[in-house]
Parts: structure tokens; C-alpha cells; sequence
């Protein structure tokens, strides 16, 4: 491992013992990546020092606090050290409960003034609370080529992928080291010869909505796993809600961190460019027959047609996508005998309250919700059995985390659920 001479002194406690410890932990996590270096990273997206009950309770006895679990949960260390102000720009992905309507997702006052506390500390250690899974849609747009550290498997795909930017998918411990030392492993994706497309994907059913690139997405993670696929075809209107679902898809039913679309991507001009010096290894057809197959999948676990719940937002809401919602929604009412759950940023909320999108959902007996979801905060109305999602990444995980049944279906027809209490959705 060649270290610098800063990082070398950082790692000799010239910047302070959280520091030194950050660095011990990082040259740790190099070693058994095999990288030889660091690369300097102003970009980091993390949870640090985040704590449940559980945790807070586990190290009750060496004080519980924000430098407790800071020190021995996300640096790993022996010793509780004062943790100093955060060195490289950083900022918090979502977290575990709405600052607001923590009550209606169930959260108890204990654990909401945890919340509170641990709010209050990242302030003040310089983390920004996005509190989104969607860090670039909230004030952490990075630049092409910009080497950042970040958590959140559909956030690295967007990252990577759409921005041409540059991150592994990191955990707690290197996100809350980096923002300490402005440091990362150079190692896989962080490297140009390890971007390079590995797997042909042939589309030949149109692609075109939201509904239909997050099928797309499964079936590529489902197809090429952890690989980087190369996509061509019949792929139209890319946007970022459309990428933001194909993502998260991709990286729940597969391992995807990084994809190349033909012509869209900015490392994709050409597939010649998308592969560089490889050819491909495998090669799949996404046609009427695969997308059939991956609408019965992500159906699956859906049979009783009364839905208790629906949940839009994952990954949380763009305005673009609230405006919709609450466009089909207008003037009806959610059914008494089912809810309706909206997540997003806590920076896009608050343009949806200015534009009057929060207050339409209201008026239907809706939420619009921020900072979490159901999946992270395990928090879903009480009762719930079935669930309508628009999104095949939390169709993929809400049901076998809460034992609950799903169906996945266009914006339209979860919202039609929400307001009938049925579930009618069909492939067309
Ligand atoms: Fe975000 Fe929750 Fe989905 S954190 S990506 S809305 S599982």
C-alpha cells in the first residue's frame, strides 16, 4: 500500500485519534481489496454514526452517544475517541423514520428522540441531511469522472452509470472513514479498465415508461448478476425516473453497479466504446416472452386482489413523479380499507408543499413522506397483508421482509388500488 505524506501523517494521529483511526480502518479495508493506493474522494454518502435502539443499548456501558458509536461500530476501534468535523463534503442517505409523521409509521417516542439526537450530532459534525436514497436529486449532483464513496446499491448504479461518476457500493464503516480523511481504496470502479461492458443485453420489446424500465432492470440484474451489462435496442425516453427504477431494479434482482445503454450513457457512444477491450461474455434478449416471464415474477407473491397498502417512492420520488401522482388522484379518495404511503426527499417535499402536490395527497387521505421507506424503516400501516408498489425493487424486498403479499403494476394502476381497495393491474 503507497501512502502519501498526508496520509501518511493521518495515519501516524497528526490530524487527531478519529482520524487516525479512520485511516487504520481504510488501509485495513485496502489491503484486503489488494489496492495499492487511495484516491482522494470530496464526495461521500453515507449514515454515520446512525443508531437504532439496538445499538445504542449494545454500547450503553462505553456511553451510548454519537462518539461511541462513531468510534467502535463505524470505525471499528477499541477505544471511544472524540470524532472531529467531517473533512470531505458528506451526506446523510435515508435514515429510519419521517421527521414529522414518525407517529403514523408506528416509531415509538424513545426511538424518535434518537432520531432527534442523531440529527442534531451529524449538524454538527458537518454531514448535509438529504436523508434520500436519491442523493442526486436532492444537492449532490456529482460531475462526470468525479471519484466518490457511496452507500445505497441504487444510488452507486445512478452514480456510476448515468453520471459517468465514480464509486464501488461502500458500507457504513469506509463512508464514515472516508468523510474523515477525504480518502478510498482506488480499486474497482474507481478504475477506467474495470468499467468496461461485460455482457451484450438485446432489447427487442419496447422500453419506453417507467413501469417498463424497471422490468427492463430486473431482468438485466437478473440476467448478468453482478456484471456490467452493454444494452442496445428498443430502449426509449430515457430520463432520470426512468434510469432511477432500471437502476434499483438491476441492482436488486442482480448485483448491477453499473450498466452502459448504447447511445445513452456517457461511456457508451458506441458498444465498441461500452466494451472497450472486451468482448462480450454472454448474450441475452429481453422480448415479449422474457418481459411476460419477469412480470410473473415480480407478481408472484400477489394472489389476494384486496390491497391494504400502496406504496410509491422507491427510489424516492422525483417532483416529476409526485406531480403524476397527485394529478391521478385529484378529487378522489383513498378506500377506507386501504392507505397510501408517498416517500421522497425531505428537498423535494418542499417543493411539492409549495406547489400544492402535498396538500392534493392530503385531501385523499395520503402521505407524502420523507426521508425513509417501508423497506428500511420496516414500517407499513398497521394490518397491512397486501401491497401495491410501482417499483420492482421494493416488490422485490417489502414482501419477504414483512411476510406480506405484493403486486407490482403501473403508478395508474397502484393508485386505482389505493382508491378502490383492489388490485386490477394487468400486462397489457
Ligand atoms: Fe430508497 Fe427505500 Fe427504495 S431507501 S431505493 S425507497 S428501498
Amino acid at each position: 500500500m503507497q501512502l502519501t505524506a498526508e496520509e501518511r501523517a493521518m495515519l501516524d494521529g497528526a490530524e487527531g485519534a478519529a482520524t487516525q483511526k479512520a485511516m487504520d480502518l481504510l488501509v485495513r479495508y485496502a489491503d484486503a481489496l489488494g489496492a495499492e493506493r487511495f484516491v482522494e474522494t470530496d464526495n461521500v454518502a453515507g449514515v454515520p454514526g446512525a443508531a437504532h435502539g439496538f445499538l445504542k443499548d449494545y454500547y450503553r456501558d462505553q456511553g451510548g452517544d454519537y462518539n461511541a458509536i462513531f468510534s467502535l461500530f463505524d470505525l471499528d476501534s477499541d477505544e471511544v475517541v472524540e470524532v472531529p468535523r467531517m473533512k470531505a463534503f458528506s451526506c446523510h442517505l435515508q435514515g429510519g423514520m419521517d421527521p414529522d409523521l414518525w407517529r403514523e409509521q408506528g416509531m415509538s417516542e424513545t426511538a424518535h428522540d434518537g432520531f432527534v439526537y442523531d440529527e442534531e450530532q451529524n449538524a454538527e459534525h458537518g454531514v448535509q441531511l438529504l436523508k434520500t436514497c436519491t442523493p442526486y436529486v436532492a444537492g449532490n449532483v456529482p460531475a462526470h469522472g468525479e471519484h466518490c464513496a457511496w452507500m445505497e446499491s441504487s444510488a452507486v448504479v445512478y452514480c456510476n452509470s448515468v453520471v459517468g461518476a465514480r464509486t464501488n457500493t461502500e458500507g457504513r464503516e469506509s463512508t464514515s472513514a472516508a468523510m474523515l480523511t477525504k480518502r478510498i481504496p482506488y480499486w474497482g470502479y474507481h478504475c477506467p479498465e474495470y468499467r468496461h461492458g461485460q455482457h451484450a443485453i438485446a432489447v427487442e420489446f419496447p422500453v419506453g415508461d417507467v413501469f417498463e424500465w424497471g422490468m427492463l432492470g430486473y431482468f438485466v440484474g437478473q440476467s448478468v448478476e453482478d456484471g456490467i451489462p452493454v444494452i442496445t435496442g428498443a430502449i426509449s425516453n430515457p430520463s432520470l425516473i426512468r434510469h432511477k427504477h432500471f437502476g434499483a431494479a438491476a441492482a436488486s434482482s442482480g448485483g448491477v453497479e453499473l450498466y452502459h445503454m448504447v447511445g445513452i450513457t456517457p461511456e457508451a457512444p458506441s458498444a465498441a466504446a461500452a466494451f472497450g477491450p472486451n468482448l462480450p461474455e454472454q448474450h441475452f434478449v429481453y422480448d415479449a416472452a422474457e418481459r411476460r416471464r419477469i412480470y410473473e415474477t415480480l407478481n408472484a407473491v400477489g394472489e389476494c386482489e384486496d390491497v391494504d397498502y400502496v406504496m410509491l417512492g422507491c427510489p424516492h420520488y422525483s417532483i416529476e413523479q409526485i406531480a403524476h401522482a397527485a394529478q391521478l388522484i385529484e378529487g378522489r379518495k383513498v378506500h377506507e380499507n386501504s392507505a397510501l404511503w408517498v416517500f421522497t426527499s425531505r428537498a423535494v417535499k418542499a417543493v411539492a408543499d409549495r406547489n400544492g402536490h402535498t396538500k392534493t395527497l392530503q385531501d385523499a387521505g395520503a402521505y407524502l413522506m420523507t426521508d425513509t421507506c417501508s423497506a428500511i424503516s420496516q414500517a407499513i400501516p398497521e394490518g397491512t397483508r397486501v401491497a401495491a408498489l410501482d417499483s420492482a425493487k421494493q416488490v422485490h424486498y417489502l414482501p419477504a421482509m414483512m411476510d406480506i403479499e405484493g403486486w407490482y403494476g403501473t403508478t395508474a394502476e397502484c393508485i386505482d388500488a389505493a382508491c378502490t381497495g383492489r388490485w386490477a393491474g394487468r400486462l397489457q
